[in-house]
């Protein structure tokens, strides 16, 4: 039986998807099968992220209305064992049905290995679909005092919510600020109150990979990438050290 991932933060912009993208790819590299679903109704962009804005894809619309099961996706043309289910574009997350969309997430961890959820920017429905049901879930946070207010809110809903397994990802690290920075990630992880499962740095490779219409992972295996694969491995059990 697989594991639902939730990948969630309070504030926009912190590289949910981003991150989604690159630790779903460094998880399929390895030989797992992986499910990315894009839980950004209305306003999807995990295919751009996983390099694959221009191939044929589904909606998780099209498996919760019957169009199509999930043993008919099409995997990536880069990593033979990852698939992804696009986010609706035109309909809002409160038409979509929790219950039918939960049934699918078990439907999908029989079938894979990982299913991540990348959440949308906020604590509504869509946050909600992604994490009611999720194992664990993956929070992250920029290190400015805005987006660790925002995690530190939404590290206690997802407490209320029951949720045991939360760590903690803190995005867009200046590496040349590392020294200074250890004591900032601590600070970050004092502040929201979880353990950390990784940080990221700044690395203009993020950019330029989604301006190429790659995943991150094959257009660089270094920065933010290597990051990513590291966290990829302790999500799998290896003891890999956190940092830069
Ligand atoms: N480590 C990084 N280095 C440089 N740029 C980054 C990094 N992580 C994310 N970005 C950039 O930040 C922007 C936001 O990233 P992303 O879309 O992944 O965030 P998000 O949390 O999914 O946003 P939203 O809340 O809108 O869904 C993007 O332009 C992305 O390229
Ligand atoms: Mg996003």
């Amino acid at each position: 039986m697989g594991e639902a991932i939730a990948v969630l933060s309070g504030k926009g912009g912190t590289g949910k998807t981003t991150i989604t993208a690159a630790v779903a790819t460094a998880l399929a590299s390895a030989g797992e099968r992986v499910l990315c679903i894009d839980c950004d109704v209305g306003l999807r962009n995990l295919d751009i992220s996983l390099g694959a804005a221009d191939q044929p894809s589904l909606s998780f619309l099209d498996i919760l209305q019957g169009s199509y099961r999930l043993d008919q996706l099409v995997s990536h043309p880069v990593y033979p064992t990852l698939y992804f289910l696009t986010a609706p574009m035109n309909s809002a997350a409160d038409d979509i049905d929790p219950e039918a969309f939960w049934a699918m997430i078990a439907d999908a961890r029989r079938r894979f290995d990982y299913v991540f959820l990348d959440a949308p920017a906020g604590v509504d429905a869509g946050f909600r679909l992604a994490a009611a049901r999720a194992d664990r879930v993956l929070l992250v946070t920029g290190s400015d005092p805005a987006a660790v207010r925002d995690a530190g809110r939404t590290g206690q809903m997802l407490e209320l919510m029951g949720k045991t397994d939360v760590r903690l990802i803190v995005n867009r690290i200046w590496p040349k600020l590392v020294s200074s920075m250890d004591l900032t990630v601590d600070d970050v992880m004092d502040d929201v109150g979880l353990p950390l499962i990784g940080v990221v740095p700044e690395d203009h490779n993020v950019i330029l990979a989604a301006a190429f219409g790659k995943p991150l992972l094959e257009y660089t295996k270094r920065g933010a990438a290597a990051a990513c694969q590291r966290i990829a491995k302790r999500i799998c059990g290896m003891p890999v050290k956190i940092g830069l």
